[in-house]
């Protein structure tokens, strides 16, 4: 029987360039790209704006009945990300958000209705996720894991010009400590902390050009999946 799907996972630490190459890898190979990160950042967005306290599970579980998820067709390299219908690509990266995003990922009752949700979206399509657990938790038995580091200055220096070009007004020194909460907050947590899978292949891109970057990862692609590229 020939194989219905494939599935490439891509985690790592925040801002160390996954969604980049998860984007340009899903282009190239003509797969749908869903950027888990988005997802819980929405859900983030949510919370802060329906002052919902996360203390209170009653209330988490109620706000996550009201909360759609959706990403529409991309336009371009554009990807749109919908909160019940509204635009919310660009305030998802705000560092308001970034500043509770990690609490909130956190919390057993949003992981659970978020892994449900990416597991539906990678059924019958090939697909490019890139998070934290996607090669863990959400598909172990993913065809191609990859998980990717860089060195926090070089991830403190990308971030801090991604928010720099979006007109954000932040200093290199809140970006870093920003990074560094994130860090230890996602990988120690309980729920499905940040974890490398044990069959994942490592890439550190701190001295690499997104272009070689991405022949790197084409590459071994072609070494592990039987693909016709
Ligand atoms: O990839 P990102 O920085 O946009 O992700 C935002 C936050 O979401 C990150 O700090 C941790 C959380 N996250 C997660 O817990 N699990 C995932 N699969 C993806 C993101």
């Amino acid at each position: 029987m020939s194989k219905q799907n494939y599935v490439i996972a891509i985690d790592g630490f925040s801002s160390c360039g996954k969604s980049t190459v998860a984007k340009a890898l899903a282009k190239r190979l003509n797969f749908v790209f869903i950027d888990s990160g988005a997802m819980y950042r929405a859900v983030t967005l949510y919370f802060l704006e329906n002052n919902v306290d996360i203390n209170e599970p009653l209330a988490v579980k109620e706000a996550l009945d009201h909360i759609q998820i959706d990403f529409s067709p991309s336009s371009g390299d554009q990807h749109v990300i919908l909160l019940n219908g509204q635009d919310v690509s660009s305030e998802i990266r705000s560092m308001r958000v970034s500043e509770h995003v990690s609490q909130v990922s956190a919390i057993r009752e949003v992981r659970k209705a978020l892994v449900r949700q990416q597991q539906d979206l990678g059924k019958k399509r090939n697909i490019v996720m890139d998070g934290r657990d996607i090669g863990t938790t959400v598909f172990p038995d993913a065809d191609l894991k990859l998980f990717m580091t860089a060195s926090p200055a070089v991830r403190a220096k990308r971030r801090f010009a991604e928010l720099s070009a979006k007109g954000e007004e932040t200093s290199m020194e809140e970006v870093q400590t920003n990074l560094a909460q994130r860090d230890h907050l996602d990988s120690t947590r309980e729920e499905s902390p940040l974890r490398q899978a044990d069959d994942a292949l490592v890439l550190d891109n701190s001295n690499l050009t997104q272009e070689d970057q991405l022949e790197l990862v084409i590459d071994l692609v072609k070494r592990n999946i039987n693909l016709d590229i």
